[in-house]
């Protein structure tokens, strides 16, 4: 039997927050640390700078709660009053230990439930559909979900190829029941497990667990296949996207901005050159945080959250490890008070 749509609760998006780190390792810097250069790494990715996150307890976890924290402090949101939180992230602060019920417990989310997401660099937007499920359910009325990830706790400093790409941050939403029909209206996902050969940890895990020789081959660290992922990206991207597109009957001239995963400025600009949105709409931090895994697109919505209006037809989209690849439809909620 088809459910009636008007008697679901439709999610909005009611907050954000974020968490960057102080510490800042330019493209002049990785000069000193690998065979690159300055030109080769904004030209071939967009980057600048990005955030590493060097003091050891500044953990995933810990970008986490202070992204929490300042979602919560701005808008005046009693933590204890969360129902579930929510961690995308691939860079857990332990293996086993799920991170979330540790956010949940560090910020004073005592009601809440909390576990991870891992869809790597699709993590926050499965995250939006689980999010937004939830609400949808009538079951729970706030729902917090986070992206963060350390990835300078898994990249290998003498490898030129990820290295330059790779920064750390967190980013947070709240989604509450909409109560002016703006908020989260449907989304696409797809996979292929054929892309966990081009872009992995090789060892720690059931398949190869770590053994004498992982740390030597340097097989504890992330590992791609640059150019097939940056393919697959594009191909899947553009083509999730624009079906999102035509089922919402939208067109490029309506949508107001797309929230793109910031892998690399060349996959957002031929990604969204096929969806023939104007390039304004397109947003991007990828110049100053890089690639930052599942905290890319809550960081896009913090850094721009203030140009949003309500009502705003914003298009996301993201693809990551295993291969995960989405696109999410969501009409914004609020106008910004500062
Ligand atoms: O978020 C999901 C996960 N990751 C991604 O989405 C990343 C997707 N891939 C990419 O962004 C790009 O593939 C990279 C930025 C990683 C690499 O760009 P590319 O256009 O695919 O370059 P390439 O790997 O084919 O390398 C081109 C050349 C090679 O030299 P030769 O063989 O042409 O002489 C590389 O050895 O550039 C060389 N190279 C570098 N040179 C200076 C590779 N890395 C560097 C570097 N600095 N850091």
């Amino acid at each position: 039997m088809k459910r009636d749509s008007s008697l679901v609760t439709k999610a909005a998006i009611t907050a954000v927050g974020s968490y960057v780190p102080e510490e800042v390792l330019t493209n002049h810097d990785l000069e000193q640390m690998v065979d690159t250069n300055d030109e080769w790494i904004r030209s071939l990715t967009g980057i600048s700078e990005r955030r590493i996150a060097k003091t050891p307890e500044h953990s995933t976890a810990f970008m986490a709660i202070k992204a929490a924290q300042d979602l919560c402090q701005k808008n005046n949101i009693n933590p204890a009053s969360i129902d579930v939180v929510l961690v995308a992230t691939i860079t857990p602060d332990y293996q086993v230990s799920s991170t979330a019920p540790y956010v949940a417990t560090e910020i004073g989310a005592t009601h809440a439930f909390a576990f991870d997401i891992s869809a790597a660099c699709s993590g926050f937007l499965y995250g939006m559909s689980t999010a937004a499920s939830f609400i949808n359910s009538n079951q729970y009325k706030r729902v917090l979900l986070i992206g963060a990830d350390k990835m300078s706790s898994i990249v290998d400093y003498t490898d030129r190829t990820t290295c330059i790409i790779f920064g750390d941050g967190a980013g947070a939403v709240l989604f509450e029941p909409s109560t002016n029909d703006y908020g989260f209206e449907n989304a696409i996902h797809g996979n292929d497990g054929v892309g966990r050969d081009y872009l992995n940890i090789h060892d720690g895990g059931s398949l190869h667990p770590i053994n004498e020789h992982s740390f030597s081959a340097g097989k504890h660290y992330v590992r791609q296949e640059g150019r097939t992922v940056f393919k697959y990206a594009v191909k899947h991207m553009s083509e999730t996207s624009n079906q999102l597109i035509a089922k919402n009957k939208l067109s490029p001239e309506k949508i107001d901005y797309v929230i793109a995963h910031q892998a690399n400025k060349r996959i957002i600009d031929a990604t969204t050159h096929h969806l023939a949105v104007a390039k304004e709409k397109v947003l991007t931090n990828i110049h100053k945080y890089g690639n930052t895994t599942a905290a890319t697109l809550p960081l896009l919505l913090a850094d721009f959250e203030s140009s949003f209006k309500k009502g705003d037809k914003l298009l996301f989209t993201a693809f990551g490890g295993g291969f995960t690849w989405g696109a999410a439809y969501l009409t914004w909620n609020y106008d910004y008070k500062n």
